[in-house]
């Protein structure tokens, strides 16, 4: 039975055991953690779960383990890296979760296969997307544990790191792009109405999940999707309109300063 270790017990990390946990895809018996703040979410999730293994040091999670999970922030990343890198060997397998730093970058400093994951939130609910890259010398049989480990509660895309960044815009930080273009419809509609924030908010909510469900059951595409509504001259077509017209500069930019951000924290992780 392979032993999984995760260093960095914060929001995704524990959104991916807890996933793995409840879909059986590893055992309690499997499951190491290092966190360098014992927080209280440490000591709770160690209650429900006593067979997981806590370790004290990030050294004793690596020496132990035969997947190593590297949950930290982007610019944690290398340090936490370089400090196990000995417990690194060709044998085991390294998945990183941050973004932003690339796989070649974390290949020159250990000899273990690496992986990289985008997660999306949106799996604690059983859904959304996890994007995986493979370096060169990760072996079948460590691509077949890790979709094994993930396809429970996401779709499994394993793409070119190339794409990641793009990738990861329409996957794991597209829940808040929704989020902030719903906030602002509703807000524009309050603005002119009398609705209730919570209706409009109830209302909008339930328009999305109904048209997700309409695109993914009925096979629709979104160009379809938008014929469907908006009739020729009227009003609903008046609003696509608008839409059309304003939203691709925004979407342009928003790729743009998206990538470029990506870039620049690569580029910053070169120079650490
Ligand atoms: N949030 C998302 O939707 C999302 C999606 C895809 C990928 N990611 C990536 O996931 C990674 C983690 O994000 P998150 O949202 O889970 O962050 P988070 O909640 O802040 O968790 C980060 C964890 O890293 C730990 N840590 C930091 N430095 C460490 C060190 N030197 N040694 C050991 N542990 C250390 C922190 O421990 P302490 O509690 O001691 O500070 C904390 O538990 C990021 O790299 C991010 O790019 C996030």
């Amino acid at each position: 039975m392979k032993k999984i270790g995760f260093i960095g017990y914060g929001s995704m990390s524990s959104m991916l055991v807890s996933k793995m946990l409840q879909h059986q895809t590893l055992k309690e018996e499997q499951i190491y953690i290092y966190s360098r703040s014992q927080h209280e979410g440490v000591s709770r999730f160690k209650n429900c779960h006593p067979a997981v293994t806590l370790t004290s040091t990030a050294d004793e999670l690596a020496a132990n383990c035969d997947v190593v999970f590297i949950c930290v922030k982007p610019f944690d990343v290398k340090e936490v890296v370089k400090g196990i890198a000995p417990r690194l060997t060709s044998v085991k397998h390294v998945i990183s979760i941050a973004a932003g730093v690339t796989t070649e970058q974390l290949a020159r400093l250990i000899s273990a296969p690496v992986s990289k994951l985008m997660p999306s939130v949106t799996s604690e609910v059983d859904a959304g997307v996890s994007l995986v890259v493979h370096h060169e010398q990760v072996t079948e049989q460590q691509k077949e544990a890790l979709t094994q480990m993930l396809e429970a509660f996401s779709l499994v895309k394993v793409i070119h790191e190339q794409d990641l960044d793009a990738a990861t815009n329409l996957t794991g930080s597209s829940p808040a792009y929704f989020s902030a273009i719903c906030e602002t419809f509703v807000e524009a509609t309050l603005s002119k109405s009398q609705l209730r924030a919570t209706d409009a908010y109830e209302m909008v909510l339930e328009a999305l999940l109904g048209t997700a469900q309409l695109l993914k059951q009925k096979q629709m595409t979104f160009a379809e999707t938008i014929d469907r509504v908006a009739t020729k001259g009227g009003i609903t077509e008046e609003g696509v309109n608008i839409l059309q017209a304003h939203l691709p500069p925004a979407f342009d930019e928003l790729v743009t300063r998206t990538l470029d951000k990506y870039t620049a924290f690569q580029k910053q992780v070169d120079m650490q």
